[in-house]
């Protein structure tokens, strides 16, 4: 995370930056809607915040009446956001207590908050976008209102907004524990490994569709969780012991046991997806073929080169060592190449386009 410092002896503002994470067991259900506890734990990497990230900047006044927001340049409602309301109500309440003790702080609390934030990357595409935006958010609300937070505790501030988000928070390989009080006191992430562990492993994004997905995460896995007898068998008997598997495999810096487990937890989670009722399809073709080439290119050379992974749309992910990465990109240029007569934008906006003749 990075912060640039208030401008102002009145009025404070605050601007950070944090990073997105893709997970390689993923997080799919809750056992408390409110609280966001997960029906599982999960763990993901947190790409660098050079690449994907969400910049967020919040103003304090006394001037500002009401609470608001802008995402992406558009003001949305902050009381229709019940996830924002709580991530507000935690940090006031936090900074009131403070004044409690400490009179002489000023009342920051009584401030209006206005909040602007950007992702450089596509919102609500399967990307990750809930969860950088709500570390962002909650780590310059914790600057802004200078909350003395450690860690963990900004995780759990950060997954009342996404449950994913708790993950942001640390960088490196991050498990999110689900934990098992019923206050969520013990729901938070921790870093298995820091960045610095595996330099050589990397992420290529493949942006196959960066519309705004049909089912949100949030209503998605609600509707898996009402319906889905597949998804009781992955929460009991499947993600326990591969997230033991997943921590080994990364200890060990073994691409191929973390290729394997990242690729079959993927398929599981959108095989729980398909088990939903009604059904939800995040993937498309394109997604699908992303699938079989990875799945050739790896049957065809000596050793795994390349995993990967699908959020919570058609969006994807590859993990592989650097020295895989030219050869991989030239692969995938090959086979999805840009259409040269419609812009690469229009191309990738519409699932059902077709590569025009002639340009493969
Ligand atoms: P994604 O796959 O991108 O995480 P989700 O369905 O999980 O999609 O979440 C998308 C929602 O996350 C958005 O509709 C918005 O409410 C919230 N969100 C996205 N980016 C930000 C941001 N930068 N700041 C605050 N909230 C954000
Ligand atoms: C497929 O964290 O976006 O990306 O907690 O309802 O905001 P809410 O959902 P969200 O779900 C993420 C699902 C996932 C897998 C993962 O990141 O672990
Ligand atoms: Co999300």
């Amino acid at each position: 995370m990075t912060r640039s410092a208030p401008v102002s002896p009145v009025a404070r503002q605050v601007t950070c930056t944090a990073p997105v994470n893709i997970a390689v067991v993923k997080y799919w259900g809750k056992r408390d809607a409110k609280l966001i506890l997960p029906s599982n734990s999960s763990l993901s990497v947190t790409l660098s915040q050079d690449d994907l990230h969400s910049r967020t900047t919040i103003s304090l006044a006394p001037t500002h009446v009401t609470d608001r927001m802008w995402l992406n340049g558009s003001e949305c409602s902050v009381p229709a956001n019940e996830r924002l309301v709580n991530c507000l109500a935690a940090a006031r309440r936090h900074r009131e207590a403070l004044e409690k003790a400490n009179p002489e702080l000023p009342r920051w609390s009584t401030w209006g908050i206005h909040i602007g934030s950007e992702n450089n990357f596509p919102t609500a595409a399967g990307l990750a976008s809930s969860a950088s935006g709500y570390a962002c958010l909650v780590f310059t609300l914790a600057q802004v209102l200078e909350l003395p937070l450690t860690g963990p505790e900004l995780s759990r501030y950060a997954r009342l907004g996404s449950g994913s988000a708790c993950r942001s928070i640390m960088g490196g390989f991050v498990a999110w524990n689900m934990g098992t009080q019923a206050d969520g006191t013990d729901s938070q992430a921790y870093q298995v490994a820091p960045e610095t562990h595996w330099p050589e492993l990397e992420a290529l994004i493949l942006v196959v569709n960066d519309a705004k997905k049909g089912t949100s995460s949030t209503v998605g896995m609600q509707t898996t969780v009402a319906t889905s007898a597949l998804a009781a068998h992955r929460f009991t008997h499947v993600v326990p012991e591969r997230m033991r598997a997943m921590e080994t495999a990364i200890a060990d810096r073994d691409f191929a046991q973390f290729a394997e487990l990242t690729m079959q937890d993927s398929n599981q989670f959108h095989a729980i997806c398909l088990d939903t009722y009604p059904p939800i399809f995040y993937m498309n073709d394109t997604s699908k073929a992303v699938v079989h080439l990875v799945t050739a290119i790896n049957r065809l050379m000596p050793t795994i080169q390349a995993a990967y992974t699908f959020d919570a749309g058609p969006n994807a992910v590859i993990y592989a060592p650097r020295d895989h990465m030219t050869r991989l990109l030239q692969l995938f240029t090959y086979f999805f190449p840009a259409p040269t007569d419609v812009s690469t934008r229009d191309f990738f906006n519409d699932p059902y386009a077709r590569v025009p003749e002639g340009v493969v």
